[in-house]
Parts: structure tokens; sequence; C-alpha cells
């Protein structure tokens, strides 16, 4: 092969923070034209390496070669001019600004002095159309769903030229139809001849769309592989250093008891339109269900975020109105949100804090914080979830986006409440920590305590629950029992 199939070539990369090896001399080629998947654990390194690329942060040591030119390190500016585009998980998007100026930001086509805004929306338009992307230009992209948004992300990045394309996780906030939406724009990219280096943590999307895998674990290189040549539990393997068996693992059927814990009846508010459900002590129900039938505002309900219309709720035989979250996690119910960067961490606050939030009255005397207790408790969770930190004082901003996740997982956990409801729980999390995660929801039900778990994952909907609930446009279209369930019967009963 010719050096200069190579587009990309990154060369002993490392990149050490204070108390951490975020990288440890990675070396990656990438053939023009490919599409490159780059996966690892969490915390592995993978957001890490793409930003030494795209010059969001400068490598400690290493080379990056473009098109045979050698730097030593990127800006953004050098980045775009380089022709690399990133998509990264928070989008950089302005709201209130149409699809066409989001697309030119700082590049606004003028005629003169003045802004040129009809030939920006044309340009805008044949950009979009000949992504098949169907959206107005005039648009002002916060009336647009996520997946839209990202599209005109991909956009921006095609109107700059880039020649490779870097998406981070980028079906981490889409519904399923929009990830087939993203996927069909990665072919016709790649028909283009667009470079594409994707991360993910859905191994399925990567023998979808991947030529070609480089591994990471602990901030190293790991392999390379020939995604025809390689399988699942082989990529499983080289990222998590183990085998992983059965990845939902069995919980004792006789945890389920008679006692019922939480009632919906008949509740409506929010979106959703008559709810009744009963869920037992021991029991993990699933809510399955398109994106916008109406799962999340449900246990938005319940969590007492929006008001109650009709109907009522009943908690151990107690009727209750949590009008707020304080109220709701004083009956003894908590909220693991879908939203990590919206509603879930402090970023600026440590995880030690983050963690203890919610039990800072039950571990304090006359004010003052035990600060023993304080840290025991983080360090076992640090521990039970393997929060891949230096510190229990590192800001949870400066964590890789799973190990975000899993501290506000771990302050739900210890915040030790009776009936604890996940809303997509395991979104962005890798493949060894999911089982972890999944070994903590059983040992949670096999304590005594109810799980009502949002999933939009099939596989784990179906591994987890002992009953799904289906919804559609906000109400109850089926129920299925373990044993009876399967991912047409779900399906069919969700798009009722
Ligand atoms: N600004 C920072 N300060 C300190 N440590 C950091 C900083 N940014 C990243 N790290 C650390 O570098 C390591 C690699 O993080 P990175 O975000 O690259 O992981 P990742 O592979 O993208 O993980 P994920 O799948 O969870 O997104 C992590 O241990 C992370 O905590
Ligand atoms: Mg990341």
């Amino acid at each position: 092969m010719n050096a200069n199939d190579n587009i990309l070539e990154l060369k002993n990369i490392s990149k050490f923070y204070p108390g951490v090896v975020a990288l440890k001399d990675v070396s990656l080629k990438v053939k023009r034209g490919e599409v490159h998947a780059l996966i690892g654990e969490n915390g592995a390194g993978k957001s890490t390496l793409i930003k030494t690329c795209s010059g969001a942060i400068d490598p400690s040591e290493g080379e990056i070669i473009i098109n045979g030119n050698s730097f030593n390190r990127m800006t953004p500016a050098l980045a775009e001019k380089n022709g690399i585009g990133v998509i990264y998980q928070e989008f950089n998007l302005v709201g209130d600004l149409s699809v066409a100026e989001n697309i030119f930001l700082g590049r606004a086509i003028r005629k003169g002095i003045i802004i040129n805004q009809k030939a920006m929306e044309e340009e805008a338009k044949k950009i979009l159309d000949s992504l098949n992307i169907d959206i107005n230009p005039r648009t002002p992209v916060k009336y647009l769903s996520v997946g839209y948004q990202q599209m005109v992300e991909i956009a921006k990045a095609v109107s700059q030229n880039a020649q490779i394309l870097i998406m981070d996780e980028p079906s981490a906030p889409l519904t399923n139809a929009e990830v087939e939406s993203m996927f069909a724009i990665v072919d016709n990219l790649r028909k283009k001849g667009v470079t594409i280096i994707y991360i993910s943590h859905r191994l399925d999307e990567i023998f979808r769309l991947s030529d070609r895998i480089t591994i990471l674990r602990d901030g190293s290189f790991v392999t390379m592989l020939e995604t025809r040549k390689t399988n699942k539990d082989e990529l499983v393997r080289y990222m998590v250093g183990r085998e992983l068996t059965e990845i939902y693992p069995r919980r004792s059927e006789a945890c389920i008891k008679e006692e019922v814990m939480f009632e919906a009846r008949g509740v409506s508010g929010n979106g959703v339109e008559s709810i009744s459900l009963q869920l037992r002590r021991g029991e993990v129900l699933g809510l399955g269900g398109l994106v916008g039938a109406g799962r999340t505002e449900l246990a938005e309900l319940i969590f007492g975020i929006e008001p109650l219309k009709a109907g009522q709720f009943v908690l151990n035989g107690q009727k209750i109105t949590p009008s707020n979250p304080k109220e709701a996690i004083a009956y003894g119910i908590g909220l693991v949100p879908e939203d990590r960067k919206a509603k879930g961490a402090l970023l600026g606050l440590s995880i030690k804090k983050n963690i203890n939030m919610p039990i800072y009255s039950r571990i304090s005397k006359m004010f003052v914080i035990d600060q023993g207790r304080e840290s025991e408790i983080a360090k076992m969770y640090k521990k039970e979830i393997s929060i891949k930190t230096p510190s229990l004082d590192q800001q949870v901003g400066n964590l890789s986006g799973g190990n975000q996740q899993k501290v506000i997982l771990a302050k739900w956990l210890a915040a030790d409440v009776d009936f604890l409801i996940f809303d997509e729980p395991t979104r962005g999390i890798d493949v060894g920590a999911k089982q972890e995660i999944y070994t903590l929801i059983n040992s949670l039900v096999e304590s005594g305590k109810a799980v009502l778990m949002i999933s939009s994952e099939m596989e784990e909907l179906m591994g987890m629950s002992d009953r799904i609930l289906v919804l559609s446009e906000g109400r109850i279209t089926g129920e299925l029992q373990r044993g009876e369930y399967n991912q047409e019967l779900i399906m069919q009963y969700a798009s009722m």
C-alpha cells in the first residue's frame, strides 16, 4: 500500500492531565475513503484522541499527519483548513439562528458588506439536497429535533469541504428512525469519497458502517481489525480485556413479592392519557415504545416535575401527589434522567459532591457534613460501577461522557430510595459497565426495591424486564410478560 493512501496518520500521540494519562503513545492510520470505527470502554481516550485532530486540545506528545503534512498540534482553524470536520456530542449550533445561518456561521456569504441571505439559503438548500436532508434552510434550529440538528451539523461540515468527518457517538441522542437517516447520510458521504471516523458503543452500528476498527483501552492502542474479519465477541474481548459471558445477569425469580409498591390510577397530564399500572416489590417493569410515546413524560409526572391533570399515584398504600422532585425524593422515589447534560449532574462539582447530593441531610450532623462518610460512600460506588477517575475530587465535567452517566447512577443508588425510575440508563455506557449496571439493578430489586425502566434498546428492555408495558401516543397499548415478549410484538404495540 502506498503511504499516500492514508489521509490521516496519528503518530505516538500522548495526552497527560494532572494525575491522568488520557492517551499513551497512540498511533493510528486512516485510509482515504474508509469508515474507520474507534471503540473502547468509557474513559479509554476516544474523545481525547479526536480532539487532538480537531484542535480542541493539544497533544502532550506526538505528530498529526494530514495528507502528508505533519503537525505537532492543531488549532480549530487549521483543522478546518485541512479538511477535518467534527460532530461532537454537544452540538455547536445557535438556536435562534436559521439552518442556513448556522451552516455558514462565521463565513456568511456577503454582497459587499451586506449579508446575502438569499444566496446563503440557496447554497444551504443545495448542500441539504445533496445529502437528501429535507429541512427548510430558514427554520430556526431550536425548532428542530435533535436528529435534524445533527444533520445541520453534518451539512455544516460538508459546506466546509470536510474531507475527514469525525463523529463522536452520533447515534447516542437519536431515535431509531433518526439513526437510520444518519446512516443513510454516512453512506452517501462515503460514496462521495469522504473519510469517516466513527465512535460508538453500539457494536451493531460498527458492523453496519465501518471498514476497519481501532480499539483503545486505558489510553493505549490495542489493535486494529478489519470489520469483516472480526465479530462482536472478539471486539468485546479486546475492549474489556476479558471474556464477557451473559450480558444480562440472572436474578432470582423469587424476588418479586406479592405486595404492590407503586400504582398509577388513571393518570393523565403532560401528554399521557389514563395510564394505570402496578409495580410490585422486587419487580423490574420495562416501558417500551417509540420516542415521543410518552414514557419520559410519565416519569416526569411520577417524579413531580410536571403536574397531574387527573388520576393519582399510590406508593406503599399511601396516596401521593409529589409536586416537585424534592417531595418525590422524600416519598422515596428517584429518577435517573435521560439527558445527563441538562438534568443529571452538576458538572462544576466534584464526583464526591455529586454522588452525595441527595443524602447530605442524612450524613450531616448539625449542618456539618461527615466527610469520612462522604468519601466512603463515593469510594464504594466508584468501585461498584467502576467510575474511571484518579480522584473523587475530580470535577464531573472533566470525566468522559460515559463516566458522567455513571456518577448520576451512583448518586441515585446512594440515595437509597424505594422506587427507582431509570430513563435510558445505559446510553453512552460501554458493554462492560453496562453489565455492572444491570447487576446493580438486579441487586436493587433483590433487596426489595422496585424499578421502572424506560429503554429504547430492545435487547436491554427484554433482557432486564420482568414485564413490559408498551406505550404509544401517551397511552398503554400492550402488556407483555417475560416469555411472551419479542421484538416484533413490542414494535407492533408501539406503533398502534
Ligand atoms: N480536562 C480533563 N481533565 C482531566 N482528565 C480528563 C480531561 N478530559 C478527559 N480526561 C480523562 O481522560 C480520559 C479519557 O477520556 P475520554 O473522554 O477521551 O474517554 P472516551 O473514550 O471518550 O470515553 P466515553 O466512552 O465515556 O466518552 C478519562 O479518564 C477522562 O477522565
Ligand atoms: Mg467520549
